[in-house]
């Protein structure tokens, strides 16, 4: 989907957590906004009803079963895309652009940590028929680095910031673009570098979509 027709383009950020996506999500629409396209910056899980209480699992205030927390990613999405307020599919619609930090990937990727990938996916199915990024841009960095920049900046570590994890997430990551490539736009961005670089080469590739 782009914005030729008049509908805004869809840019997703996915990678392992402090692998930069807030920091290249705010540098796009930065640039989107010199450039004078229309947009809207926004992410998942969502501040929203079902967003917040993911947030509460996460930091392990509540608990649940990974299958149920799979599926509040799966409503907290449909709510992302559909809610009338601000609600992404309805500011595509109206020709703004939209750039999220982490979309259906995130799930495929770190939900299939603890149930088959082909489950996510289809649990996610509402979504990619209703949404499908324009392009996704994963950025691509060792865990060894992302876990430093993690400890730098945070107090306190969340379920999936662990090394073991970050790894299989990653593979998950490498895993679910070669099943979805038929389907999926997916542009993968070397990380490891200063943040204007990796700045660059995003909108090397999110360029053709404006
Ligand atoms: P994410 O949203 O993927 O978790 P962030 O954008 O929050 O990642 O980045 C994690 C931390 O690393 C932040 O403190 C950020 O300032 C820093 N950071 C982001 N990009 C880079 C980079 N290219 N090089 C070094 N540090 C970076
Ligand atoms: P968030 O705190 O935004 O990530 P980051 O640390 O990259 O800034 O996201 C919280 C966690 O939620 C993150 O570890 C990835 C995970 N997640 C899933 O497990 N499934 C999903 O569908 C999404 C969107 C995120």
């Amino acid at each position: 989907m782009n914005n030729k027709d008049n509908r805004g383009a869809f840019i997703a950020f996915e990678g392992i957590d402090g692998s930069g996506k807030s920091t290249q999500s705010a540098l796009l629409i930065q640039k989107l906004r010199q450039e004078g396209i229309p947009c809207y910056a926004t992410m998942e899980p969502t501040d929203a009803l079902i967003g917040s209480l993911i947030r509460q699992v996460m930091t392990g205030r509540i608990k649940t079963d990974n299958k149920a927390v799979a599926a509040l990613f799966a409503a907290d999405r449909l709510d992302h895309l559909l809610n009338e307020v601000d609600g992404i599919v309805s500011k595509i619609e109206s020709g703004v652009t939209v750039v999220t930090d982490r979309y259906y990937f995130s799930s495929y990727a770190y939900n299939s940590v603890h149930m088959p990938m082909e489950w996510v996916i289809k649990a996610n199915e509402q979504s990619s028929a209703i949404l499908r990024p324009s392009l996704t841009v994963y950025i691509d960095i060792d865990p060894d680095t992302a876990l430093d920049r993690i400890a730098k900046n945070r107090f306190r570590q969340e379920l999936f910031e662990k090394k073991s994890m970050l790894v299989k997430v990653r593979d998950n990551y490498m895993k679910a673009f070669k099943l979805l490539e038929k389907e999926e736009k997916v542009v993968i961005v070397d990380g490891n570098r200063p943040q204007e670089e990796i700045a660059e080469a995003v909108w090397n590739a999110a360029r053709e979509y404006f």
